[in-house]
């Protein structure tokens, strides 16, 4: 979709499965740290997004582990128990509040955490292989009994997050957690059926997704299901931009409502094939017919414009976090009436 007109992006859009957004605008998940302890959440976690959230069409709230043990750090949102339930309820009403959509980022991080983190939980992977960066562990190996419960663990999340009055959850398969871990081969060595060919690294979070279709059948109401991802590893043999369009074009095959990219900049081209010069959000668009959220790096007026131009979600990170007014600001910036 080219968006020719710049008040365009502050008008309406519909993305099906109930996400009827009062403009184009996103609040991408922010793990912000201001719950408690044990992951429930606090004023300041309400005090957060009734500002952010005001002026986008839809907020994703950052984080939500759904086990302890794949907590990503300190204070982040808990949805590994029913006791989460209230609290999340909340923050879904105070957000709506605003007539902005609600949907609940599930994460586990996998090997990527820190047993400060999980509060001393034994720390898991696809394989026992340890992160490439200082101060990571060597996770212990999912048994083919413990990959289920994991699925199981984002199952119960998202029927939680539902509960609580989410308009519908996205999977964070970015940022080096557990979902990547399953689809990049330097992280997953399995020689199951999780593991090896790419078919079989793409399982876990494409099996993961057809049961989440599943269990918001079961619901009878509408549900939106998202899904973020990394576009491609920075490290030799790495998941690649070819591992991550095979897995777009699956999930989007699987029903999702909307594609999220996390990038450093909206019109970034590709690191690892760097013969192609076709930005990568552009790579994206030709291979799914599901929406897709861009964020990275838009800080202006002009790049609002030039985001718009590349896909039918923008997201706002950092600029938001400093400015809640910063929508507004820009608004007038280009004279939107
Ligand atoms: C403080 C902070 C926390 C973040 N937490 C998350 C998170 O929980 N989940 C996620 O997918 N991305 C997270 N991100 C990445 C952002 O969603 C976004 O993709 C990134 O900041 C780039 O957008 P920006 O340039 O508008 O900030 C975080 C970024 C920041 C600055």
């Amino acid at each position: 979709m080219i968006l020719l007109e710049t008040s365009m992006v502050f008008s309406r859009i519909d993305l099906g499965a109930g996400l009827i957004l009062k403009n184009h605008f996103v609040l991408t998940p922010l793990d912000m740290q201001l719950s408690r302890e044990n992951g429930q959440i606090t004023q300041r976690d309400l005090a957060f997004h009734r500002s952010r959230s005001r002026d986008v069409g839809l907020d994703v709230v950052g984080s939500a582990y759904v086990d302890l043990a794949g907590n990503t750090a300190p204070n982040s949102v808990a949805v590994d128990t029913e006791e989460a339930i209230p609290g999340l309820t909340q923050l879904a009403e105070t957000i709506h509040q605003n007539q902005t959509k609600a949907v609940l980022q599930l994460v586990h991080a996998g090997r990527a955490t820190n047993k400060g983190a999980t509060q001393g939980q034994t720390i898991i992977g696809p394989s026992s292989i340890a992160a490439p960066f200082a101060g990571f562990p060597v996770p212990e190996a999912l048994s083919d009994r413990a990959v289920s419960k994991v699925m199981n663990q984002f199952i119960d999340a998202a029927h939680r997050a539902e509960r609580a009055g989410f308009d519908g959850v996205e999977l964070h398969g970015a940022n080096s957690f557990l979902l990547q871990q399953f689809v990049s081969p330097v992280s997953n060595a399995r020689t199951d059926k999780y593991g090896g060919t790419l078919v079989r690294r793409l399982r876990f979070p494409v099996e993961l997704m057809t049961r989440l279709t599943a269990l918001v059948k079961s619901f009878h109401h509408d549900f939106a299901l998202g899904y973020r991802l990394s576009p491609e590893e920075l490290i030799a043999d790495g998941m690649s931009l070819v591992d991550t369009l095979a897995l777009a074009r699956v999930l989007d095959d699987c029903g999702i409502t909307y594609l999220s990219l996390s990038l450093r900049n909206y019109a970034q081209t590709s690191a690892t094939m760097p013969a192609t010069q076709t930005e990568i959000v552009t790579l994206f668009k030709r291979v799914v017919h599901c929406p897709v959220m861009v964020a990275g790096g838009v800080k202006t007026g002009p790049d609002v414009i030039d985001a718009g131009q590349r896909s039918e979600l923008i997201g706002i990170g950092s600029a938001l976090i400093k400015d809640p007014n910063w929508l507004k600001k820009v608004r007038n910036e280009l004279n939107v009436d």
